[in-house]
């Protein structure tokens, strides 16, 4: 009988799968020990659990925002809005002042970047690194955050920006609310 082959995928492959799976876009900011505000755009962020409420992002090392994540233990994960592309790909880029371009604030209890074009940040805590292959999953206690509920978010698939709208189902206004 023929046994299945379970050897891993090639990379091309789980690119081209996984990058079939629509994500948001995040920011993911912090300090370092000096203070200086670094950051990094992550599509790898998703909710874990909710009590206690913890998110997760998949980070590459070596990373200035890994470090300094790590050196401080917080961060805030800024998700971008529908104009936030440019916002993307200056935080996914080694441009050394990505800080002078863009607007923000610190935040409030952790004090990392908050930028201007988000649906919603999350402040938090690390409650625990795990390493995953070529990756370090950071989970996050959030410990605050705001949403803006006019902003839609920016979408990203297949290598590609995308708008993410809602979709006109005959769903009753109530119901609809309590899923989001
Ligand atoms: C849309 C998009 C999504 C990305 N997602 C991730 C991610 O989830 N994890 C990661 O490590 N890098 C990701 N990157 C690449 C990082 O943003 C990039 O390597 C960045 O320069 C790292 O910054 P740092 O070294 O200053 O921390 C992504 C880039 C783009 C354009």
């Amino acid at each position: 009988m023929n046994r299945p082959d379970l050897s891993s995928v090639d990379l091309d492959a789980f690119r081209t799968i996984m990058g079939s799976l629509t994500s948001g876009v995040s920011v993911v900011t912090g300090l370092d020990q000096e203070g200086n505000p670094c950051g990094m755009t992550s599509s790898a962020v998703c909710s874990v659990s909710a009590d206690p409420p913890l998110l997760l992002t998949c980070v590459k090392p070596p990373s200035r925002t890994l470090d300094a994540i790590q050196a401080r233990g917080c961060f805030v994960v800024n998700f971008l809005d529908a104009e936030g592309s440019e916002f993307s790909d200056l935080f996914a880029s080694r441009t050394r002042d990505k800080f002078a371009r863009v607007g923000w604030r610190p935040s409030e209890v952790v004090g990392a970047p908050l930028l201007d074009r988000t649906v919603a940040y999350a402040e938090c805590t690390v409650h625990d690194r795990v390493e995953a292959g070529d990756h370090v999953i950071v989970l996050g206690r959030i410990v605050s955050g705001a949403v803006a509920p006019e902003r839609f978010p920016l979408g990203y698939w297949r290598g590609r920006y995308v708008r993410v709208f809602r979709v006109a189902s005959g769903v009753p206004r109530r119901s609809q609310d309590r899923q989001e």
